[in-house]
């Protein structure tokens, strides 16, 4: 089969981790007889060097016409001072919105190899974690009305939150029938003690329940989900929220498993062509160094496979290798402390030679 996938490699590390995860597609299309055809557009910054916007339509049009879109990052120093408009993670919620991708799915977990990198208390490390953020992408106050104006008394600025029954209820459905396949568990975040849309949110999160009687449900205010992911993270299955405490909760996640760089995600709407991209951003530092690490896109591309193509094997056979090459030692410079490390390209290749 041929599949179309578009390319967004953005800003920063984004190109070399991209690259990184083509190389591996490509030898899972050379292995198990698919062939895969790249086509980059421009995104982010390197779209508004090109063109002066940060999401051209032609990106657009191209990702809709795609069946699948992997994303490295966007934005950088460079473009930080332009009006919000004009930044390029505007971009990257465009291109969100674009393609309907109301979902976000983040698992993080702790592998064996990195218990050593985990930074929480020995005895929590040795229950380990196993968990999935699902979280609203195409709502919330990323995409409310927001605002600056002048006052009597200076600059106001503000921005809202907003969410529909249709929104709460899309997203639940995806947390349910995640626990199903999972360990049968959702706990719903939010803010109910403050906010009016925490309190619907939570209230149809009760009400959608009934319709799962074998899903053990728990919620769990923002604040305290913050403290128990580094307190007690083995107590979470799946984690459903809003896409802003999900955009926090993520990182938060993230750093208990060793490194933000092992983290994908997968962003889905109702049709199968989906956007995937890893968690962290570009990394403006560390950009054209070959010191990245790629797990993060290279997993991204796993649950492409996975999630718009439904080639189980495939997505499979890299989840295993990069298991493989971590429980042989290997690692990136953001795992090594400072110990000798693999450049984003050597520790490609090692996963590469697992997968052959
Ligand atoms: C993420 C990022 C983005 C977000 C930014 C770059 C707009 O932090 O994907 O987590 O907040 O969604
Ligand atoms: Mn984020």
């Amino acid at each position: 089969m041929e599949y179309k996938i578009g390319l967004l490699k953005g800003d920063g590390i984004g190109p070399e981790i991209v690259d990184s995860a083509i190389k591996v597609l490509e030898v899972i299309g050379e292995k198990y007889g698919h062939k895969f055809v790249f086509t980059p557009y421009l995104i982010g910054g390197a779209a508004l060097d090109a063109t002066g916007i940060p999401l051209p339509e032609e990106t657009v049009a191209g990702c809709l016409a795609s069946d699948s879109v992997l994303l490295g990052a966007v934005g950088g120093p460079k473009w930080d001072t332009l009006p919000g408009n004009l930044r390029p993670e505007k971009a990257l919620l465009g291109i969100r919105k674009a393609m309907g991708l109301f979902t976000n799915l983040r698992p993080a977990k702790l592998y064996p190899a990195l218990k050593g990198e985990c930074p929480l208390r020995e005895d929590i490390v040795a229950k380990g974690f196993d968990l999935l953020i699902v979280r609203e992408l195409t709502g919330g106050i990323y995409f409310g009305d927001r605002g600056t104006t002048m006052m009597e008394d200076g600059e106001h600025a503000y921005d809202t939150e907003s969410y529909s029954r249709v929104e709460i209820e899309r997203i639940l459905k995806v947390a349910f029938e995640s626990a199903k396949k999972r360990r049968g568990k959702v706990t719903s975040i939010d803010k109910a003690n403050v906010l009016d849309t925490s309190r619907l949110w939570r209230k149809i999160f009760h009400e959608f329940a009934e319709k799962y009687p074998d899903v053990e449900v728990a919620d769990m205010l923002v604040d305290n989900a913050a403290m128990q992911l580094v307190r007690n993270p083995s107590q979470f299955d799946v984690v459903v929220t809003t896409n802003m405490f999900g955009d926090i909760l993520s990182d938060e996640a993230s750093q208990i498993t060793g490194s933000i760089g092992m983290l994908p995600s997968a962003s889905l709407g109702v049709s199968t062509n989906g956007l995937y991209e890893p968690i962290h951003g570009s990394a403006p530092d560390i950009a054209g160094q070959n010191i990245a690490n790629p797990i993060a896109t290279i997993l991204s591309a796993a649950m492409m496979l996975q999630y718009s193509f439904g080639l189980l094997d495939e997505a499979d056979a890299i989840v295993k290798a990069v298991d493989v090459v971590l429980n042989k030692g290997y690692r990136t410079a953001d795992l090594a402390h400072g110990a000798p490390s693999k450049s984003t390209t050597e520790i490609t290749d090692l996963i590469i030679a697992e997968i052959k």
